[in-house]
C-alpha cells in the first residue's frame, strides 16, 4: 500500500536500500517510527505492533481521525472543490484555532494534495503558508488507501510527542525506523523547517546519545539522513545512497543527493 500523504523528506525512493538493512523477521517484531511525517516506510511494513510518532500535533490528528473515523474524513474532504481562491479560503481556515478534529484532518488533506509540491511548510509563528499548486485532476480523496491505512493504524499507538519517548518505549529486540529532519548541507538551506522551532544541530547531537543508549539496550535501529550527520555515528555501519529527492524548496536542489544509511543490524550490504 502507499502513503496517503505527500511529506518532504519522504523515503519512497529509499524503502527497498532500507528494507533490505532490515532483518527477514522484521515484519514479526515490535516497530517504532518516531519520525513518521508521509510514513512511506511504516505503511510498506504494515507492523503488528509498535509506536509511531510525529511532533506536529495537525499530522497525528489526521492519523488519528483516519484511523478511527475514515468515513468522516471522506466525507469531509470530498466536500471541497479544487481551485485557487477556495485553496486559499481553507487555507485560511486551517490556520485558525480549534478546529473539530476531523474538519482540521480534512484541511489538511485537502492542502495537501493541492497545494504547491505537497509541502508542509509554516513560518515562524507557525502559519501554513504553502501557496496554491497547479495540478490537472489532482486526486485529493484517495478513499482506497485511507481505509488501508486505517486498518495498519489500528495496530499501532500513535503518539505525538518528541522522539525521546523511545527511551521508555524501545526494548531488546524492537526494530526502529529513524528518518529526523534532513541535517541541512549548509545551515543557510531553510529545507528542514517542519515546524517552528525545526530541528537544530543539538538535536542531532540529542537523536545520538538516544540512539547510542537504545543499541546498548539490544534495540535494532536504522537511520537516514544527509551526510553531514555521519560524524555522530562512528561505530556504526554506513552506506551511502544516492536518493532523488522528491521535493525540495529550490529547484536547484532537485535530482540526486547523497543520503546515509545507518545501522547496527548485521552485516548485509546495502545496495541500490
Ligand atoms: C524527514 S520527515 C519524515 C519523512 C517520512 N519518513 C516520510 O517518508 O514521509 C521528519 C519528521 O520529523 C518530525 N519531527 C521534527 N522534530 C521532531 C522531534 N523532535 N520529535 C519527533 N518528530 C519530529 C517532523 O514533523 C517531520 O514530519
Amino acid at each position: 500500500m502507499t502513503a496517503i500523504l505527500k511529506w518532504a523528506g519522504g523515503k519512497r525512493s529509499l524503502i527497498q536500500a532500507i528494507l533490505a538493512t532490515f532483518p527477514p523477521d522484521y515484519a514479526e517484531r515490535t516497530y517504532h517510527e518516531p519520525f513518521l511525517g508521509g510514513g512511506a516506510l511504516f505503511f510498506t511494513v504494515k507492523p503488528k505492533r509498535g509506536t509511531v510518532n510525529d511532533i506536529n500535533p495537525h499530522l497525528i490528528n489526521f492519523y488519528r481521525i483516519v484511523r478511527d473515523e475514515p468515513d468522516k474524513l471522506i466525507k469531509e474532504a470530498s466536500k471541497y472543490p479544487y481551485d485557487r481562491d477556495t485553496y486559499y479560503q481553507l487555507r485560511d481556515r486551517f490556520n485558525e484555532d480549534g478546529l473539530p478534529p476531523v474538519e482540521d484532518a480534512a484541511l489538511l488533506l485537502y492542502l495537501n494534495k493541492t497545494g504547491y509540491n505537497g509541502l508542509y511548510r509554516v513560518n515562524r509563528r507557525g502559519v501554513f503558508n504553502v501557496p496554491f499548486g497547479t495540478y490537472k485532476n489532482p486526486t485529493i480523496v484517495p478513499e482506497e488507501d485511507i481505509h488501508a491505512a486505517s486498518e495498519a493504524l489500528t495496530r499501532v499507538e500513535l503518539r505525538n510527542e518528541d522522539f525521546s519517548y523511545l527511551i521508555d518505549t524501545a526494548h531488546e529486540g524492537d526494530i526502529l525506523y529513524l528518518d529526523p529532519p534532513y541535517e541541512p548541507l549548509s545551515r543557510t538551506s531553510n529545507f528542514n523547517t517542519y515546524s517552528t522551532n525545526g530541528f537544530p544541530w543539538a538535536d542531532q547531537e540529542r537523536l545520538s546519545k538516544t540512539i547510542r543508549e537504545l543499541d546498548a539496550r539490544g534495540v535494532l535501529f536504522v537511520l537516514s539522513n544527509s551526510e553531514p550527520v555521519k560524524k555522530l555515528y562512528k561505530g556504526f555501519r554506513t552506506t551511502t545512497v544516492h536518493a532523488n529527492r522528491s521535493i525540495n524548496t529550490k529547484t536547484t536542489g532537485r535530482g540526486p543527493i547523497r543520503e546515509i544509511i545507518v545501522t547496527n543490524i548485521g552485516k548485509r550490504a546495502i545496495r541500490r
